[in-house]
Order: C-alpha cells, then sequence, then structure tokens
C-alpha cells in the first residue's frame, strides 16, 4: 500500500482523515506539532490518533528541512492544515505553508495532492478564505494530481448554534440560508473515495441533510427539549460590528468576516453521507443530561 501524508493531522478533520486511511489500508504519516496531544482524543468527539499513525513527522512547518523529511517517499498528501481558532495569520499557515508542502511534493514526485479548502471561499472577503484561495490556485496549477474539496460548516462548528440554543436562543442574520454541513468521518470518506479513484478535480461535499439557518436552529432546540426563539440580527448591523473588531482584534474580525459571510450566502454540496445533524445534536444533549447527574 502506498504512504499517504496528512497534514492538518490533529484538527477535527484531520484526526478522521488519519483513521479514514488507517481503516483503508494506508501507509498513514501524520504532521504533528505534539505527539501526546496527538494521541488524546480530539475535539467534538474526533479520534486520538493512536495506533492508528504508521510514521511519526513531529515538527514546524515553517522549517524547510522538516518538510523536505516530511515528503520524502509518500505518494500522495492530504491537507486538513489552516488556522481555525488557532492564533497565527491564514497567510502564513493555509497558503504558505501548504505551499511549502506542495513544492517538496512537487521536487519529490508524488502523484497526488487532496487539498481541504472552503465552499464558496473563493466570493469571501476573509483574508483566511483568500489566503486558502491562493493555495488552492497554486495547486491547480501545479504539475501534482490535484483534489481540491470544499465543504460547508462540519459539525463540530454546528455547535455553535447548539451552544446559544443552550443558552435559551439563536442568533440568526439570515434563517432562510441554506447549509448542509458534514461530519469530519463522512467528509474524509468522501476525501479518500476521490484520493484512491485517481481522478483529480474541484468538488463542492456536504453533509446529507440541507438546511436553511432557521431549521438547524430548531433541530438544536428540539434535540434539548426547549421551546425554539430564534433573534434575526439586521446583516447591516455587521458593518460597524466588523469595523469596531477590527481596531480591536484584527484576526478575530477576520473570522468574523468569513462566519457571518457564510451565514449570509448558501452553502451546498453535493449531499454525502450517513451521519445526520439531528442525531449529532441528540447525542450532545444526552451527553449534557447525563453529565448533570
Ligand atoms: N471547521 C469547519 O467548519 C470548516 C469548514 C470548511 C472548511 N474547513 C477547513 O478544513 C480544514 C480543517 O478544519 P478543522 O475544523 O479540522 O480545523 P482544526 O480542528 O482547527 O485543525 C486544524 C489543523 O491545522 C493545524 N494548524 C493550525 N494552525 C497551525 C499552525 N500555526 N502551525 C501548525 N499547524 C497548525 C492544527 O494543528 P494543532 O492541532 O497543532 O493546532 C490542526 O492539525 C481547515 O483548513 C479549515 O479551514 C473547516
Amino acid at each position: 500500500m502506498t504512504t499517504t501524508l496528512v497534514t492538518g493531522a490533529t484538527g477535527y478533520l484531520g484526526r478522521h482523515l488519519v483513521a479514514e486511511l488507517h481503516r483503508r489500508g494506508h501507509t498513514v504519516r501524520a504532521v504533528v506539532r505534539n505527539r501526546s496531544r496527538a494521541e488524546q482524543p480530539g475535539k467534538r468527539e474526533s479520534p486520538s490518533l493512536a495506533g492508528l499513525v504508521d510514521e511519526w513527522a513531529i515538527g514546524q512547518l515553517g522549517d524547510e528541512s522538516f518538510v523536505a523529511d516530511a515528503v520524502s517517499g509518500v505518494s500522495s498528501v492530504v491537507s486538513a492544515l489552516g488556522v481555525t481558532t488557532q492564533k497565527a495569520d491564514p497567510w502564513d499557515i493555509d497558503y504558505r505553508a501548504n505551499l511549502a508542502v506542495l513544492e517538496a511534493a512537487q521536487r519529490n514526485r508524488v502523484d497526488s495532492f487532496c487539498f481541504v479548502n472552503v465552499i464558496g471561499g473563493d466570493r469571501c472577503t476573509a483574508e483566511l478564505t483568500k489566503a486558502k484561495t491562493a493555495f488552492a490556485l497554486a495547486l491547480s496549477g501545479s504539475s501534482i494530481s490535484s483534489l481540491i474539496i470544499n465543504p460547508p460548516g462540519y459539525f463540530s462548528d454546528m455547535m455553535q448554534v447548539f451552544d446559544m440554543a443552550k443558552r435559551g436562543r439563536v442568533y440568526l442574520f439570515d434563517p432562510e440560508r441554506r447549509i448542509n454541513p458534514i461530519h469530519g468521518a463522512d467528509l474524509a470518506a468522501a476525501c479518500v473515495d476521490r484520493l484512491e479513484s485517481g481522478e483529480q478535480g474541484n468538488w463542492d461535499i456536504g453533509g446529507p441533510d440541507v438546511f436553511t439557518w432557521r431549521q438547524l436552529a430548531e433541530c438544536a432546540f428540539t434535540a434539548l427539549e426547549k421551546k425554539p426563539r430564534l433573534t434575526r440580527i439586521p446583516p447591516a448591523a455587521l458593518t460597524p460590528i466588523q469595523a469596531i473588531a477590527s481596531l480591536v482584534t484584527p484576526r478575530r474580525a477576520d473570522t468574523l468576516r468569513f462566519v457571518t459571510w457564510g451565514m449570509l450566502n448558501d452553502s451546498v454540496g453535493e449531499p454525502v453521507g450517513t451521519h445526520h445533524l439531528a442525531e449529532f445534536f441528540a447525542e450532545q444533549a444526552n451527553t449534557l443530561s447525563t453529565d448533570r447527574w
């Protein structure tokens, strides 16, 4: 079997990717900053990497010789690397760190490179999505067989709606916009299917159920057995909020721009997978009631 390098292996999606590649018999080389953290369970029930990794590449992607060693001898790369809650500039990670891996992969004549981007990211003005779009362009223009997967929000991120529902009220910008959030295991399976098929291309991929944001919020209230309470924030209110946030904390303001863009635009990919958000929310609600006892 071939050796597949996974970057971003310790993240929500990266852990599911490692588990899926391992399950299908790939030799998995995982890039991590800290092995003991990687061997703990990840966020929102994403798996521990203990026993799933054949070769550990432990280091910093900003280090050229580390990147060269990490890429040496692999036949494909899967990147779930990107800044979400980490304190870093997306241009350093989503663009430059991915580019360093791509350049090393080209020198090593790696067969294929699968990059997890964001659905509609090329239309969003956040620096985060600009950095990802710039990398996707570099990848598709490279000599390597490129696979670019564009998902909407993951189940892990839908917990922000669940948490608002838990506090009693969900705030939405445009309740009628649509999204089909996807579980990390389903997205990982879709990525590995395409990698193994030998195709190259660019795919929008989401989960099996399409919701409006109103329905998604109601789904969280149902799981929590609470009466739905929704408040619509007029999109015009965003401009002053974003302007103030940019002065105080530019990185968070950029994340806010990305998140709100996703809530003001339909984000629906080809539906795949078997995990349903209603069941995921029900499990989260069950965990809450078990914890209470
Ligand atoms: N979450 C969503 O709803 C969503 C939706 C669409 C697309 N995406 C994209 O999908 C990818 C994976 O998302 P995710 O939710 O799985 O993210 P995540 O849980 O935050 O994982 C991100 C991964 O990137 C690594 N990383 C981040 N900053 C780093 C840095 N400065 N140096 C080295 N490594 C760094 C993290 O390493 P550490 O664990 O060491 O921090 C982690 O392995 C990202 O590119 C994201 O933009 C996410």
